[in-house]
Parts: C-alpha cells; structure tokens; sequence
C-alpha cells in the first residue's frame, strides 16, 4: 500500500483497526504539520467512541475518542493508527489521557516515525501497566509517508503523477494538449490534488494547458484546495493564467526544486510535463509514481514523458505503479 493508492481507493476492511484507519483518512490534508491520526475506543466487543485529528493545535485522536467514551472508557481496547505522543506539544500527552482514562490495551498500527520521540509513548504506557502492542500496519505506515518524509529530512513526500499513451506520450505534438484519461482516472488525480498540500507542473504545461489546478468533482464540492507551484526558470507564465487566480489558497512561481523544499509543504502533487518529471526523477525526487496509461498511441512526433537522463532508472522501492488499463481515449 502506498499514500496514493490509500487516498484513491480508501480502507475497504472492517476490523477495529480498519476502522481506526478510516477515522485517520477523515484527516488527510488538514493536520498540517502533524499527521493524519484516528483512533476507536473498543468494550466487550463493542464500539465505544471514535476520534481523529482533524487539525493542528486540536485534540489528538486518542484525547477526542477518550472525551467522548468519558468513564466507559475504563477497561477497553485502544487501536489507534500511529504511537501516542508522550510529549507536551499544542496540547498534553496522549499517554497521560490514556492512563487517566484506565484503558487496559492499545494497540497502535506505527511507532512515531520522529527519531527523537520513537517507542517512549509505547514505553510510558507499559510502565503503566498497560498491554501494549505494536503491529506495524501497511495501511498506518502508508497514512503517515508525507509525515515520515517530512519530518526525517524537512522535504516534501513527492508523488509524480502522469498521464500517457502506450508508446510513452503525453501530447500529440509539442504546444498541444491532448486529453487522455477518462473520468475514473481524472477523479482519482482530483483526489489526489485534494488530499497534497499542493500542486506543481511546469511552465510549458501552463503556456499550453493553462489549468487551474483545484481540485473538483461532479458529485461533491472538495473539502480543500491546494496551493498551486509553477517551476518556471525564465518567467514565461504571467497572473492572467489560471494558477495564478487570486483566491483562497496560494500560488507560487519558483526556479528551482531548493526553492520547492524551503516553502515547507508537507506533501506535493506533481503534475508535468515531461521535462518537469524527468527533472524530479534525476534529482531522486519522486517518492511515488502514479502512472495512468491510456490505449492510444501518439507516434514519434509526441511529447515524451521522460527526456533524456544520465543513466537508466530502475525504480523500486516507494515507487507505486498506478496503470489503468481501462482509461479511454477521447
Ligand atoms: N499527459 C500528462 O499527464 C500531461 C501532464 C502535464 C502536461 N502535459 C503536456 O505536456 C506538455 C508540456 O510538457 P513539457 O515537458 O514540454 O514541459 P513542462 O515539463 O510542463 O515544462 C517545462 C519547463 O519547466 C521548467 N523546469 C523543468 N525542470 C525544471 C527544474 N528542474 N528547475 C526549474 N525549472 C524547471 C523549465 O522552465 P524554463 O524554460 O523557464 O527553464 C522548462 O522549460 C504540454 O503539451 C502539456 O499539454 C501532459
């Protein structure tokens, strides 16, 4: 599992954990800049409370379930999807609402990935004679990966998304659009967008796409937007392009990727063109690729979506591949 594919496809099991998950996703792209947490509060076999953290500087999911399960809490089962905190922050430790509370077992889906503060939530709780157990949870450690990112080396988690034919294109010829995708795809790309703190493409997919870059979809309004970066070395692009729409979220115009990490976003959509990925993909950059292929086929004239490179890029590890075969043509 990785964050892309948990935004676009959600938790489908029903365990207590599953449901803890689902609580943390109600979360996704607002706790800037903690992570996204949830957390249920289990009794004989029973659903006590639930909670998330629904913003920074609000109550931690284990602090809102415990409220809301007040003295019923006494005895239960905690799952919750990442480690409870032990240190005071924008609010108390969860470990102290926690044995305040009198809950006899938690168990927590990831460790705090934070090196500094690593296993002492888990270890202040069996102190307290509370059975503790650590199950490191594909879906919790997928959850939090903009957050790990983040906060082990202060750069954004990047995910590359892409949009091509068959023999590798993603415009007919150059200064073109040419549209690829069907809406399944488009939806799960405008999930994306809602879920990153923001967007980037490249001065040339502005030049010539001018799109806004909001996230939209036919049977809801988003919940958020995010802000819009164009990387645009020459200052090509001008305020009359859609990115540059002033209204509630913010637009960038930057040189270089050094420029992309000191704004100090936690997570970042990349959306092209071409030159753009291959740029992100020499420097190491992408963190995940999610690559939508469409049955088309554009012919040598097209648009690459990689250019040239030093050496050839075997991807692996947190690189995710998204194919969607059953993408149409327009
Ligand atoms: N199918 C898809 O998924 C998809 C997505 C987006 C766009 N498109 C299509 O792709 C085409 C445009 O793609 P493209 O490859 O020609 O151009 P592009 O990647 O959109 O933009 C290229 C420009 O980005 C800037 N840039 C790239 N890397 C940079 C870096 N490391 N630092 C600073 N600036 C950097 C450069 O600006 P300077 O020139 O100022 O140096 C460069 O000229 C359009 O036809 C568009 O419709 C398709």
């Amino acid at each position: 599992m990785s964050f892309c594919r948990l935004i676009c496809e959600g938790i489908q099991g029903n365990s207590w954990f599953d449901q803890a998950l689902r609580e943390a996703c109600k979360g996704i792209g607002f706790t800037y800049p903690n992570p996204p947490v949830g957390c249920v509060v289990v009794k004989d076999n029973q659903l006590i409370a639930t909670g998330y953290h629904a913003k920074a500087g609000e109550l931690h999911a284990e602090a809102k379930a415990l409220l809301e399960a007040g003295e019923t809490a006494l005895g239960s089962t905690l799952y919750v999807t990442l480690e409870p905190c032990n240190h005071f922050g924008r609010t108390p430790p969860c470990t102290q609402e926690i044995i305040k509370a009198g809950v006899k077992r938690v168990i927590y889906g990831v460790a705090d990935p934070n090196p500094h503060v690593t296993g002492h939530g888990a270890q202040v709780l069996r102190e307290a004679g509370i059975e503790v157990h650590a199950i490191s949870h594909p879906d919790a450690e997928a959850l939090i990966q903009p957050f790990t990112k983040f906060i082990r080396h202060k750069k954004p988690y990047v995910i590359a998304k892409i949009a091509t034919s068959l023999d590798g294109k993603i415009a007919f010829k150059p200064g073109e659009q040419t549209q690829m995708t069907g809406p399944d795809s488009r939806r799960r790309v405008h999930r994306m967008r809602e879920a990153c703190d923001a967007v980037l493409v490249g001065s040339e997919t502005v030049l010539v796409d001018n799109p806004q870059l909001t996230a939209r979809f036919d049977d809801r309004p988003a919940q958020r937007q995010p802000a819009r970066i164009v990387l645009d070395r020459r200052h090509r692009t001008n305020p009359t392009h859609q990115v540059y729409a002033k209204d509630s979220v913010p637009s960038y115009c930057i040189s270089s990727l050094d420029e992309l990490d000191s704004l100090g976003f936690m997570s970042v959509l990349v959306e092209g063109g071409g030159q753009v990925l291959t740029s992100f993909l020499e420097q190491n950059r992408v963190d995940e690729l999610a690559w939508f292929t469409a049955p088309i086929l554009l012919g040598n004239q097209g648009v690459p979506a990689i250019g040239n490179l030093s050496k050839p890029l075997k991807l692996s590890g947190g690189a995710d591949f998204l194919t969607l075969s059953s993408c149409q043509a327009a």
